[in-house]
């Protein structure tokens, strides 16, 4: 089979070369991929022959399109899964072909349509990173602004077999809403929430490129670049799913891509963590009126930093956030998820003063808090648009939330997440991570880390999470039920990992009790519950401020 497969695709590249690019609307451009340039794409064979693309999540799990596996879950035994290949044809140095142990579909995919095309491989033993040749990749939400790349061994022009190189090309997502139409596809394939529609782009430094047949469950790749090191990290944003041709020069090649962040969950749960490295964030998305007391803070109208609503005028978020910053670039976003699209509850309010406390040492980020005032009255729907009120912490599971980064370096993020951490270090004697011992103080601040004892995804803050509190569920003794109350705002970790250098280090907001009443007033009763916020709070509260 690998012979006769050799001789069809010399007889291609053959044509190509002697033809070299032919502009025509059969054609896949791009170019061959190079050693170690996309160490997390595998190639998915079935009797040894290459018929669909997948991407690597993590030792144990692959990501492909629904539609390449559909239909050949009885028949496993002749599919694998090659991963650090280049070539299809001659055995790679970094070339491992893993046996398939599990395939499992989307729950919800429909084959007709091809909508959410996304099916997770479980191989039956562990693939061996060196994370340069073969590697694990992230997932993110995409990002409109840039272009990505589509890489696999599929064919390079339409109806043709598949490529012996791996082969890649740019192509840019693009923007649309829910009412606009993908291409030439009809409005029922495309849905904006779960997929993405993107073409051949000619705005990237890379060849444009159409994926093609065989090409379907390859990954489509953006670059995220750290904005303090220019560092770009690779990150998967989509699946390919479907074009009508493999062209880039008409609208038929435009393509539909499974959308990973709208699958975010599934894949958590089905696949678990991501591989457990120094790089990672988990976490979930979160949902409408989840945290509706959670703020963005912006400079020049770009997330930075979270803070939560302390009342109508007041919001709480780090000092190291703010300190030294113009006001006028400044502005507070309340009742948002998506710092993309304009969400119903959204309200940007403009900040009027600033004050951080006077204690706030910028050096070791002791007494890292200030309170934002804003210049009209935030409207509360007390669904979407809540403040919280503040307690001392427990040791219990906690959430922290903000549109920070997914990874170390990472850029903002377009959704807001969440994740669970569990307070530690619960003793002066105790270090906090890898803290030194003059950067945490147990009277003022909490040192939580990733937790998996909880009944959420554990997770880590990252860069641009800095402000945003540390919530727990106070519970009414009585009912049983659970209110958040802020506990800490997050200041600081060394990284956005699960090890110890993900360990933060959160304001303790109890100690600050006396400068956010003088500084802030009183924060407001909640009208909808007052009676119960009254009873299940006001003895503690009062016992924490006797
Ligand atoms: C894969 O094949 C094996 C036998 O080769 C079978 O026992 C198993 O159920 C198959 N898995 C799936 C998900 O179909
Ligand atoms: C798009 O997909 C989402 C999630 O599956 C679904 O809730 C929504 O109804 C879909 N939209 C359309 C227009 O089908
Ligand atoms: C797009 O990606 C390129 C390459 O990584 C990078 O240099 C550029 O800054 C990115 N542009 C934006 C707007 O993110
Ligand atoms: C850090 O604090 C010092 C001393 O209080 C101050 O002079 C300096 O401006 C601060 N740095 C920033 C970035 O605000
Ligand atoms: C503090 O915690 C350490 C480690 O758990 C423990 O060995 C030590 O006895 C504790 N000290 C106090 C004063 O509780
Ligand atoms: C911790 O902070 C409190 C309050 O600011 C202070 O009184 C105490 O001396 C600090 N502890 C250490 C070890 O620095």
């Amino acid at each position: 089979m690998r012979s006769l497969k050799l001789i069809f695709v010399l007889l291609i590249a053959a044509l190509s070369t002697a033809s070299g690019i032919i502009l025509n609307n059969r054609i896949i451009n791009g170019d061959c991929a190079l050693q170690g340039q996309f160490p997390y794409v595998v190639s998915i064979t079935e009797n040894d022959r290459h018929f669909c693309g997948g991407f690597i999540y993590n030792s144990r799990w692959v990501v492909t399109a629904a539609s390449c596996v559909e239909g050949k879950l009885g028949i496993n035994a002749s599919l694998n899964v090659v991963v650090g290949q280049l070539n299809a044809v001659i055995l790679d140095e970094f070339e491992q072909k893993m046996a398939v142990d599990t395939i499992i579909l989307y729950p919800q995919y429909d084959s007709a349509i091809k909508l959410n095309d996304i099916a997770l491989i479980r191989v039956t033993a562990e693939i061996q990173f060196d994370y340069v040749n073969v590697d694990f990749i992230l997932y993110e939400e995409v990002n409109y602004r840039n272009y990505s790349l589509v890489m696999g061994w599929g064919a390079f022009f339409e109806g043709g077999v598949e490529s012996v190189n791996l082969r890649y090309g740019a192509v840019t997502s693009i923007l649309m809403d829910a009412s606009t139409k993908c291409g030439s596809f009809p409005i029922t394939e495309f849905n904006y929430t779960t997929t993405i529609c993107a073409g051949a782009t000619i705005t990237s430094p890379y060849p444009a490129a159409s994926p093609c047949q065989y090409d379907e469950g390859s990954p489509l790749v953006q670059d995220f670049v750290d904005p303090d090191t220019l560092k770009a990290i690779p990150v998967a944003v989509g699946i390919f799913s479907k074009n009508k041709m493999c062209t880039y020069t008409s609208i038929d090649g435009v393509g539909i891509y499974t959308r990973l962040s709208a699958y975010d969950s599934w894949l958590l749960y089905t696949a678990g963590l991501y591989t457990l490295n120094n790089r990672i964030i988990q976490g979930g998305l979160a949902t409408q009126g989840q945290f509706p007391y959670v703020a963005s803070v912006t400079e020049n109208g770009r997330h930075f930093c979270g803070g939560f609503i302390y009342s109508s005028r007041y919001v709480v978020t780090a000092a190291s956030c703010v300190e030294g910053k113009p006001i006028n670039v400044l502005n507070v976003v309340v009742g948002q998820l998506s710092t993309i699209t304009p969400d119903v509850n959204e309200q940007t309010m403009v900040v009027y003063t600033v004050t951080v406390h006077p204690e706030y040492d910028n050096t070791t980020k002791m007494n890292d808090i200030a309170l934002i005032r804003l210049t009209a009255e935030i409207q509360f729907d007390y669904v979407n648009v809540d403040f919280i009120l503040y307690q001392e912490a427990n040791i219990k599971n906690s959430l922290v939330m903000g549109w920070g980064a997914t990874f170390e370096g990472g850029y903002e993020s377009v959704n807001l997440r969440f994740g669970a951490v569990l307070p530690q270090a619960l003793n002066v004697s105790q270090k906090c991570g890898s803290f030194p011992d003059i950067e945490f103080n147990l009277t003022t601040t909490i040192c939580a880390g990733p937790t998996i004892t909880s009944p959420y995804p554990g997770g880590s803050p990252c860069q641009y999470d800095e402000g945003s509190p540390l919530v727990q569920d106070f519970e009414d003794p009585n009912t049983l039920q659970g209110i958040p109350v802020a506990v800490g705002i997050f200041s600081k970790n060394k990284m956005c990992t699960y090890g110890a250098d993900g360990v933060g280090i959160y304001t303790r907001l109890s100690t600050f009790d006396s400068w956010l009443r003088n500084t802030a007033g009183q924060q407001p009763v909640h009208p909808a519950s007052a009676k119960e916020y009254l009873r299940i709070l006001t003895p503690a509260v009062n016992k924490l401020r006797s």
